[in-house]
């Protein structure tokens, strides 16, 4: 079979945290209006690397190799792999809003990394290539955040709702009948600022409860236990300390909560924030998280998503010329 010479993956958006799950607990999501809040990347053999950066949001990431998280993805790969002097033109189509909670830098590292190792480093087995694009991707995250969180990297990679255990993501169950509403509002906070605003240590009563939210919810998903999942969905450990980052996220939760929603927390580091709710109340519950943010001044971009089943790993395409 003729190697590829064009590499084109997808990267999903995805939530970080899902609320119980600080920095542990992520998901990957499918927007029902097709084809946005993704990222593409195309990577080919250049004569010199090369940046090429389009899309809706085009403008809000940088544009320079050293500081690009596309390229810095596929320098670390050229590393890993000892192909240094490798020449590569890389394509951003960035769909994306960057700072806004919806896992951004990791889609673009993680789509970066699987282009770049399916070109160079074709036919590895699958448990491979993922410890490897982890690997690149939580290095490149770390670039970009100051530490490499893999709740983001994780589901836009493999899909799905994925926990990172001792051993490595593991997927878990989304029941049927649930569904997600993201409302990504037209400001942004960056993941190192919002870091910043966390406690170092918490009370031991609090690491407890924490505890107990995160294997319930565990629990409560595999059983499809939905009382169970709404007590659950709860942040005890970024919420508290990140609301007041994001005008708008009370009153948007207040609002998510009174129109049915289950659950309603920032997505990642914010200020994206999501509800979970049941089918019938996902138009309500969008039109609350939009006049929440309304109501203090803020537009905000409002989705009703599935969590997406592929991740960039199974959404690659591969060209043979051109
Ligand atoms: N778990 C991370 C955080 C996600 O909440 O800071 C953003 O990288």
């Amino acid at each position: 079979m003729a190697r590829a010479t064009r590499i084109c993956v997808t990267a999903p958006a995805s939530i970080g945290n899902v609320a119980a799950g600080f920095d542990v607990l992520g998901l990957a999501l499918q927007p029902q209006t097709a084809a946005i809040w993704r990222d593409r990347v195309t990577v080919t053999r250049g004569e010199r690397d090369d940046l090429h950066i389009t899309g809706r949001f085009a403008g809000a990431v940088p544009a320079t190799a050293a500081d690009n998280l596309c390229m810095i993805a596929a320098t670390l790969v050229r590393a890993q792999l000892g192909l240094p002097n490798t020449a590569l033109r890389v394509e951003l189509d960035k769909g994306l809003p960057a700072g806004s909670g919806l896992g951004s830098s990791s889609a673009s590292a993680v789509a970066a990394a699987v282009a770049t190792c399916e070109l160079l480093d074709p036919g590895r087995p699958r448990s491979e290539r993922i410890a490897q694009v982890l690997d690149i991707a939580g290095q490149t995250e770390a670039h970009a955040t100051g530490a490499g969180h893999l709740d983001n990297v994780a589901p836009c990679l493999l899909g799905g709702l994925q926990l990172l255990t001792p051993l490595g993501p593991r997927p878990l169950p989304w029941p049927r009948g649930l569904q997600l509403v993201v409302a990504s509002p037209d400001f942004a906070v960056a993941t190192r600022d919002a870091r910043a605003v966390l406690p170092k240590q918490v009370e031991l009563h609090t690491a407890v409860e924490h505890a107990g939210n995160l294997g319930a919810l565990v629990l409560a998903l595999h059983a499809g236990e939905v009382p169970l999942i709404a007590a659950t969905l709860r942040d005890l450990l970024a919420e508290p300390y990140r609301a007041a980052l994001g005008p708008g996220f009370a009153q948007a939760k207040a609002g998510a909560l009174a129109a049915g929603a289950l659950g309603c927390s920032l997505s990642g580091a914010g200020p994206a924030v999501f509800a979970v709710c049941p089918e019938h109340a996902a138009t309500a519950v969008a039109a609350a998280l939009r006049d929440g943010f309304a109501n203090q001044g803020h537009a905000a971009d409002v989705q009703i998503c599935a969590v997406a089943e592929l991740g960039a790993l199974d959404r690659v395409e591969r060209h043979e010329r051109g």
